[in-house]
């Protein structure tokens, strides 16, 4: 139990990728190792300092300056031990970074402050990175703004993603199931709350969910979709929906009303000024949020959604 669980423990969450027991593995290594020498090095300090502490009577003995059978095997073991851990480590570093050929390929898109997942079949995901459980998957990162960092503890997987160019990572689940996706660099204001989740789901249910992702499912009422698209797409993170001011203007009683710009002119708050709002956040900047932070959603949001957000904002009396 102590030396490479499986479920989460104390120290460590459970283990839910090809790498993340031999991760565990070289950790516990370099711990137990860590404690036996911090037990020998302590026992030695303060048993030494009883031994030879100062006493009337002491005979003050020259000390010795040298021995060859002390110096050679202290030198020798932790010689033994880091090289251990060199090649251990050295052989884990290589397998989470070399990409299995034809593992399966999701391009994932990092903004402030939300993640997109886009996939082959020619959708996007937000939020959450949906998956099949036993295939290697390679993620393809982009960030639209600053240095974010995907990070899944259960999968031992963490890559800064660095704007203006692809970082690549990978993994292989291997437990179906859900698990938390954090941002692990401070990005801003909104950091803590980067938040999303890996579904990891059977090769079947991967492929029903697939399919489903893939139609626009015209039955649920707008509003609704609205609603949703404003917690998955993470707007919330930045528009309250009761007044209050957050980094961006509240989403509250602004529909049809005039919306007070800094160098360009006021606008009516209608179906195209949201729309252009979500694709084109920087053309219009509203007074009192100069900072002018939202990234676009160009290629992120389908229209439904759009369409969905729209419906939202003019329920919001
Ligand atoms: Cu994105 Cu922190």
């Amino acid at each position: 139990m102590f030396l490479n669980a499986t479920e989460q423990t104390t120290w460590l969450p459970q283990q839910a990728s090809t790498v993340a027991s031999e991760v565990d593995s070289l950790f516990y290594f370099i711990y137990y190792w860590t404690i036996i020498f911090l037990a020998i090095v302590a026992f030695c300090v303060f048993y030494f300092s009883w031994k030879y502490r100062n006493r009337d009577n002491t005979k003050k003995l020259k000390s010795s300056s040298h021995n060859t059978i002390l110096e050679v095997t202290w030198t020798f073991i932790p010689f033994v031990l880091v090289m251990i851990v060199f090649f251990w480590g050295a052989g884990t570093y290589m397998k989470m970074n070399v990409i299995p050929y034809g593992a399966m390929e999701i391009n994932v898109t990092a903004q402030k402050w939300a993640w997109n997942f886009k996939y082959k079949e020619g959708f996007a995901n937000p939020r959450d990175l949906v998956v099949p459980v036993n295939t290697p998957i390679k993620l393809v990162m982009q960030s639209q703004d600053v240095l974010h960092s995907f990070y899944v503890p259960e999968f031992r997987v963490k890559m800064d993603i660095i704007p203006n160019r692809y970082m690549m990572t990978w993994f292989e689940a291997t437990k179906v199931g859900e698990y938390d996706l954090l941002c692990t660099e401070y990005c801003g204001a909104s950091h803590s709350e980067m938040l999303g989740k890996v579904i990891v789901k059977s090769q079947e249910d991967y492929e029903d969910w697939v399919e489903k992702a893939n139609v626009i499912d015209e039955s649920i009422p707008l509003v609704e979709v609205g609603e949703t698209a404003y917690k998955k797409h993470a707007c919330n993170t930045c528009h309250s929906i009761d007044g209050s001011s957050m980094i961006g203007p509240s989403f509250k009683g602004i529909w049809n009303t005039m919306a007070e710009h800094v160098s360009t002119e006021d606008k009516l708050v209608d179906e195209n000024y949201i729309r252009e709002s979500i694709l084109y956040p920087q053309k219009h900047i509203v007074k009192g949020y100069e900072n002018g932070n939202m990234p676009s959603y160009k290629g992120l949001i389908k229209d439904r959604e759009i369409e969905g957000v729209i419906e939202y904002i003019k329920s919001l009396k």
